[in-house]
């Protein structure tokens, strides 16, 4: 299966797919990295890995679907299956949405429907709430919205500061993700409208 990553920031969560491919945990091909942002470090990291990369600015065009055709033309050119959001810090059209429907997975510093938009951690910290997490899903014309694949959460502690659950929550999406990818490329991840089924 060919898998494309969609980056704008530092690509931790890339990474961690990165070390499972090629631990071989996860049976498929990173066949391009995507990113909006030039300046992007996941683009170091996809390079080392000897990963394709594609940098599209948005800055020339007027509508985001223009945008999105381009992207979805290089995806076609290389069979991609599966889309993967590590940090991509757009809102996909309902074109590239209905193009890859269920085939575009997502990541989320906070347990949605709760604390959506860019800021889940900073935002589930401040609420002052005892509990948050991570959320992998399925992408669908809304932000941060769509079935859910994986949720797990975690403790706030009295003596958590934004910096050590930032910390807690990193390293929990480096478990999470590479495992949603996986039970994907497995055929294991079953949908039903909003809900999904795991099989064994
Ligand atoms: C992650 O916290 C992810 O949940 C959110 O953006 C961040 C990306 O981090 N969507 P990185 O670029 O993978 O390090």
């Amino acid at each position: 299966m060919n898998i494309a990553i969609f980056v704008s920031g530092n690509g931790s969560n890339l990474q961690a797919i990165i070390d499972s491919v090629s631990k071989n945990e996860i049976k498929a091909r990173l066949v391009l990295a995507v990113s909006d942002k030039k300046e992007a470090y996941a683009l170091k990291r996809a390079e080392k890995a000897g990963i394709e990369t594609f940098v599209l600015d948005p800055g020339g065009f007027n509508a985001r679907e223009d945008y999105d055709r381009e992207i979805v033309k290089e995806l076609k050119k290389r069979k991609v299956e599966l889309v993967v959001l590590a940090g991509f810090m757009r809102l996909l059209s309902p074109y590239f949405v209905k193009e890859y429907k269920n085939k575009i997975m997502n990541i989320h510093p906070a347990l949605l429907p709760l604390f959506k938009g860019t800021h889940g951690i900073r935002d589930a910290f401040e609420a002052g709430v005892k509990k948050t997490g991570v959320t992998v899903h399925f992408v669908d014309k809304k932000l941060d919205h769509g079935p859910v694949i994986l949720q797990e959460s975690l403790e706030i502690g009295k003596k958590d500061t934004l910096e050590s659950l930032e910390k807690k929550i990193h390293a929990l999406e480096h478990r999470m993700y590479p495992k949603a990818v996986k039970l994907f490329v497995e055929g294991k991840i079953e949908i039903k409208g909003q809900k999904i089924k795991i099989s064994a």
